[in-house]
């Protein structure tokens, strides 16, 4: 095998190992990037330069309730770029932040697979369409709520 043959094949496990802890762990820990480090032999600097150049790859630990807006074609045509900025406005979060209590996380994405019931978003999987403001605040207050009676 050529050494650049075994290098990709390297960098693809290493991808495939970021991968897992992933979806493990909801997100890339400092803890990850370190065992990942030693796992493949190579400074944890150079995983964090891997890390950081696939999107796919968070840094912040997700909140408990991971709100995703739609952004795919269908979404967008009927109005995401609406639903993100009243989402962001009443959780006061940007796409990728988590707030401090660690409930809520934010983030767009790509089509989730329901375009019939675009605009939508979903939370921890679960898919809420047909969003005006009235119905985003609705589904937002009822988890909040969820908190605060728990
Ligand atoms: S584009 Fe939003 S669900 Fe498909």
């Amino acid at each position: 095998m050529s050494i650049q043959a075994k290098g990709s094949m390297d960098r693809s496990n290493l991808i495939f190992s970021l991968q897992e802890r992933q979806r493990e762990e909801g997100y890339i820990s400092d803890d990850a990037i370190r065992e990942v480090a030693d796992q493949f032999q190579m400074p944890p600097i150079e995983v964090e330069g891997v890390v950081s150049f696939y999107t796919q790859f968070k840094r912040v630990k997700p909140g408990k309730y991971k709100v995703a807006v739609c952004d795919g074609t269908a979404c967008h045509i009927k109005g995401s770029t609406q639903v993100l900025n009243w989402a962001r406005d009443h959780l006061g979060l940007a796409p990728g932040e988590t707030d401090s209590e660690g409930l809520f996380s934010l983030e767009a994405v790509a089509c989730l697979g329901c375009c019939s019931l675009a605009p939508v978003l979903s939370i921890n999987g679960k898919a809420y369409g047909n969003l005006d403001r009235n119905k985003l605040l609705r589904v937002l207050r009822t988890y909040a709520r969820r908190e605060e009676d728990a």
